[in-house]
């Protein structure tokens, strides 16, 4: 009996994160650094199962809650299976993110079909998903990390609808860190060029950023993710969209 009371007393004690898109680069570092830190993780992806699935067993304390970000998932069942699990959730790391590569100067390309399909995962997928965290976050009085990006801050980024997304994210961010205090904060951060399988035939742009920016090297996924730990744990700041770039937008 007393060995199950133990058992439930570190069940709820332990603070939880609940990191998107966290199978793969920026995310799972993420859901790695919080693990390290003695948090209690869910892992999400999309479409790669058996990876979340054995990342969240490979945690000392760890869900996978598989499924798309998007305007329609269903973004209440994932908060309910975190509290399910936990109880509680104190810090949500929305990092789902989408692109579709297309220069800027090939207006045409940049369709409305691929605007919505953008805009559905960074913006009204993270969007929704918010506000279904938002009871228990307001309960631990948690708070929020967007992971945005500086094509956000600068007319830079994959494409047009994917820097105006990122756009859109970083006023979202802005916006809801007014209303949600003082219980909630919400902050964002902007990376600059990581190096993910999301950038992996990126070389061009890898040197550019070593010759340009003062820190003269492209990111690791570790470096997002203490910026993001950070954020997630300094109790006075709140909607910031905040650049974690090598100093490359200095230059922009
Ligand atoms: N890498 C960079 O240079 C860079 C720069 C600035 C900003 N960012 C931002 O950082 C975030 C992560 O990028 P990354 O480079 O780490 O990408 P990544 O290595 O390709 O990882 C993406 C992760 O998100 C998951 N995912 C994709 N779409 C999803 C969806 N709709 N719902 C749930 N999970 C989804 C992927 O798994 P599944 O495919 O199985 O779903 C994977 O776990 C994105 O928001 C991106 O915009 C990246």
């Amino acid at each position: 009996m007393g060995r199950l009371v133990a058992i439930e007393r570190t069940m709820t004690d332990r603070p939880v994160v609940f990191v998107t898109g966290s199978t793969s680069g920026i995310g799972r570092a993420t859901a790695l650094l919080f693990a390290e830190r003695g948090y209690a993780v869910a892992v999400n992806s999309s479409r790669s199962v058996s990876e979340g699935e054995t990342l969240a067993a490979s945690l000392p304390d760890a869900i996978y809650v598989p499924g798309a970000i998007g305007g329609d998932a269903d973004t209440d069942a994932m908060v309910s299976q975190v509290l399910a699990r936990w109880g509680r959730l104190d810090v949500l790391v929305n990092n789902a993110g989408f692109t579709h590569v297309i220069p800027h100067q090939d207006l045409e390309a940049a369709t409305v079909d691929i605007f919505r399909e953008i805009y559905d995962v960074n913006v009204f997928g993270t969007w929704k998903l918010s506000v279904s965290a938002m009871p228990a976050l307001r309960a631990t009085a948690g708070n929020i990390v967007n992971v945005s990006s500086i094509a956000g801050l600068r007319p830079t980024g994959s494409s047009i609808p994917y820097a105006s997304s990122k756009a859109a994210l970083n006023h979202l961010t802005v916006l809801m860190a007014k209303v949600t205090g003082p219980e909630v904060r919400v902050n964002a951060v902007c990376p600059g060029l990581i190096d993910t399988t999301w950038t992996q035939d990126w070389d061009v742009i890898r040197q550019f950023v070593s010759a340009v920016a003062p820190l003269r090297r492209s990111g690791q996924p570790e470096d997002v993710a203490a910026l993001i730990f950070a954020l997630a744990t300094t109790p006075y700041i709140t909607g910031q969209c905040v650049a974690t770039d090598g100093g490359l937008t200095l230059t922009q």
